[in-house]
């Protein structure tokens, strides 16, 4: 989008000349405060609206030469309510696009019936009709839908801001990984910013006025905000929030403290030292923490053990999981384990308080999502 400004009719300037380059199959999230020119912004990009100043620019093409038709069938549209058909079946929705597009009936449900799957949908739900599903059934149907035509662009206006925080953190975790294999160049809008961080490769805070405040990747955000307004926005804990944005595989875990609760006194002596001894089962798994006088009681399993808190598993969980961990451990120690819930190690908190300033000196973070596709096709040239 290159300068582009939308006065509507009565004179409001909805987008006051926004200049943006949304890379190609990641997400690009615009967030703002309601009125500040996002679903504006959102429908100039389909031709819905039509921009008073400026140009858009697909893949180097100006917009306005792509008769709308085409332009509409490259894009799926996801709304806030999802928008469905009322008096048609879960299945002829998400079928509409197909059939309009000239496959014939049986093709076209074969290909709504593949997507519910995608979606995470249950095949038995076809036959029912949007009013006897849920909320967030009904935004999976819609974003089923959107996916219909395999369009290379999904612009998304709010699709999750009806639905309440524990299925809206459904439905995200779902688009994450409906990206990671679809890899859709996709523009999300939202007035959340949390959703913003969460889903975002970049991310565009917009301001009242429709004016651009930055355009960044979310750790970038975190750490630097532009302005007052962006950082008020934010809101609160932005140096913990960022640590989300940085693994956790680099903690030098260690062992020493670790002991079976069928230890000998072999092992026990090997321990020696330690503050603080983490028991396992016979199988690795964590039971607690033990005070090392508990110990040489020799009844490991049956002593008061501490509670040992949530564990981080390296590798998978961030550098906040880990702080979260150690902070939550009545030891400070945070418990390391595979994804079977084996403990592969302890770290203490004094280690991770050394990698997170380590994490700070080295900038901030590449986005692990947008490193796959590193194919970033600008749309402004
Ligand atoms: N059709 C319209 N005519 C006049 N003003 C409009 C129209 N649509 C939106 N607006 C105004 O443009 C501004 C931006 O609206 P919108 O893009 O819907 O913001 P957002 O999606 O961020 O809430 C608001 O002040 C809104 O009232
Ligand atoms: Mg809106």
């Amino acid at each position: 989008m290159d300068s582009v400004t939308k006065r509507y009719p009565d004179g409001t300037v909805a987008v006051d000349r926004l200049t943006l380059e949304i890379p190609d199959r990641s997400i690009t999230v615009l967030v703002g405060p309601s009125g500040c020119g996002k679903t504006t912004t959102l429908r100039m990009i389909n031709r819905m609206v039509e921009p008073s100043e400026g140009t858009i620019l697909l893949d180097g093409e100006d917009l306005q030469r792509q008769p709308v038709t085409t332009l509409r069938r490259s894009m799926g549209y996801v709304i806030q309510n999802a928008g469905l058909f009322q008096h048609r079946t879960i299945l002829d929705n998400i079928a509409t696009v197909p059939r309009m597009l000239g496959r014939g009936k049986q093709k076209s449900r074969e290909r709504a019936a593949e997507l519910m799957e995608r979606v995470g949908l249950d095949a038995s739900l076809g036959k029912r009709y949007p009013y006897q599903l849920s909320g967030g059934q009904q935004q999976r149907v819609g974003v089923a839908r959107a996916l219909a035509a395999d369009p290379p662009v999904l612009l998304m206006d709010e699709p999750f801001s009806a639905v309440d925080p524990v299925v809206r953190k459904g439905l995200q975790d779902e688009l994450l990984r409906i990206q990671d294999e679809l890899g859709k160049t996709i523009v999300f809008v939202t007035h959340d910013i949390d959703e913003a961080i969460k889903l975002g490769t970049m991310v565009a805070v917009m301001r009242t006025g429709g004016r651009l405040a930055q355009f960044a990747p979310p750790a970038e955000l975190l750490s630097d905000p532009a302005d007052d307004f962006v950082e008020d926005f934010l809101g609160a804990d932005r140096g913990i929030r960022r640590l989300s944005f940085f693994p956790s595989a680099a903690l030098e875990l260690t062992t020493g403290p670790v002991v079976r609760a069928d230890a000998g006194a072999e092992q026990l002596a090997a321990a020696d030292g330690a503050a603080h001894l983490l028991v396992t089962d016979a199988d690795d798994r964590p039971l607690g923490w033990a005070a090392p006088d508990d110990l040489s009681a020799g009844d490991l399993a049956a002593g008061r053990l501490l509670p040992y808190g949530r564990p981080f598993v390296p590798g998978t969980d961030s550098l906040r999981a880990a702080l979260d961990c150690a902070v939550l451990s009545p030891t400070g120690w945070a418990v390391a384990v595979d994804t079977d819930g084996r403990v592969t190690g302890v770290v203490s908190q004094q280690a991770i308080g050394e990698a997170i300033r380590t994490a700070h000196g080295a900038g901030n973070p590449g986005d692990a999502r947008a490193e796959e596709p590193a194919d970033i096709t600008k749309v402004a040239p």
